[in-house]
């Protein structure tokens, strides 16, 4: 169940609401490469639109510049996207977070309009939780009321995500509701039988999780890296792959037929499936084939409740989409470590700094 107030519990009219997103999206060359995270954000958005808010102001980090500004990491391109995303908004974008020239641009941003303030982590105020960096920005915004959407983020105890709730009143926006509600339904309430499959090359991520999980999964499977590296376990749920496809040289890049075909049985049972990391090294086509048919057999079951999160997954999930429209998931997740986190239990700064419903 979700605890917290959301959008729709509040008052939205007139008021001048701030929007933490996620926007931490790949570029290359200054070119977006993905923007689930930005695609993601519109519904929130445009709703707070419709009821007639004043201005929607967005806030959002990118990459990891550690309080410099850093010019490849501006959310400018950002702003060029949710453009695109919203034909019927005035967006506009400020290169600064607080001062008079916020302030002058949220001024002229028009009734109904989308501001995008520059990336919070160019300001060491914002990984410090510094109160004093969240009030400038609430007071140089005329901010009535805080909306958290970045459901990415709510692992973080930062200024944007933590100090500013203590500024405003704060609530959730509806990707973190949708996604904290359905991992929490998966993390303690899944319809079982409940499949566990855990890919990827950072055991020490994913050991929380197997740890948490276990008790309530019916079986775990483990493939990717982490079983190629050689994952052992003594939990009788716990199959671990054992059969790879090689490159010339011997080193185990995918899962091999065996496994492939010992997952999707355990699957064909399954009401609920947790993905969390590929399976191979999906970025070269060659080893990519153990996660391509996991994802056809998993997209073309629509009964079995299917949540796929993790960074890596939820990319080559998005790609998989676009090649195969026949095939759907009940949940990509916008977060890597957020949803790790959740899964494994752990503090969500984010999300319980957000006022109680
Ligand atoms: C993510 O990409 O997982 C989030 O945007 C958080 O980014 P961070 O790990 O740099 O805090």
């Amino acid at each position: 169940m979700f605890t917290k107030l959301t959008i729709k519990d509040v008052k939205v009219r007139n008021q001048n609401v701030l929007v933490r997103v996620d926007y931490n999206v790949p570029m290359e060359n200054g070119r977006i490469t993905d923007d689930l995270r930005i695609k993601a954000s519109i519904p929130t958005i445009e709703y707070l639109i419709k009821k007639g808010a004043r201005r929607v102001i967005l806030i959002s980090h990118l990459g990891r510049p550690e309080g410099k500004k850093v010019k490849e990491l501006s959310l400018r391109p950002v702003a060029e996207r949710l453009k695109e995303l919203l034909p019927d908004a005035k967006v506009g974008f400020i290169d600064d977070v607080s001062g008079p020239d916020v302030e002058e641009a949220v001024e002229k941003t028009p009734v109904g309009g989308v501001l995008l303030l520059e990336n919070l982590r160019f300001f060491p105020g914002e990984e410090k939780n510094s109160s004093e960096f969240a009030r400038e920005i609430a007071e140089c915004t005329r901010a009535d009321l805080f909306v958290q959407d970045g459901f990415a983020v709510i692992h973080r105890a930062h200024a944007s995500t933590d100090a500013i709730t203590k500024e405003l009143p704060s609530v959730a926006g509806f990707l973190v509701e949708k996604e904290v509600s359905a991992l929490d339904k998966v993390a303690t309430s899944p319809a079982h039988p409940f499949l566990i499959v855990i890919g990827g090359a950072k055991v020490d991520d994913k050991q929380p999780l197997i740890d948490k999980l276990s008790p309530l999964a019916d079986d775990i499977f483990v493939g990717g890296k982490i079983a190629a590296d050689g994952y052992t376990s003594d939990n009788p749920k716990i199959h671990v792959c054992d059969t790879f496809k090689e490159d010339g040289e011997g080193g185990k890049r995918d899962i091999g037929e065996p496994c492939i075909e010992a997952l999707i049985k355990l699957a064909e049972g399954a009401k609920t499936v947790l993905w969390n990391g590929t399976l191979g090294e999906t970025e070269k086509p060659e080893f990519a084939k153990g996660s391509e048919k996991f994802a056809e057999f998993l997209g073309t079951h629509p009964k079995i409740t299917s949540v796929i999160c993790g960074g890596d997954t939820a990319g080559f999930a998005e790609n998989f989409l676009k090649t195969h429209p026949d095939c759907s998931f009940s949940l990509i997740s916008t977060g890597g470590g957020a949803s790790l986190e959740l899964l494994s239990g752990l503090d969500l700064p984010g999300l319980d700094s957000l006022d109680d419903a």
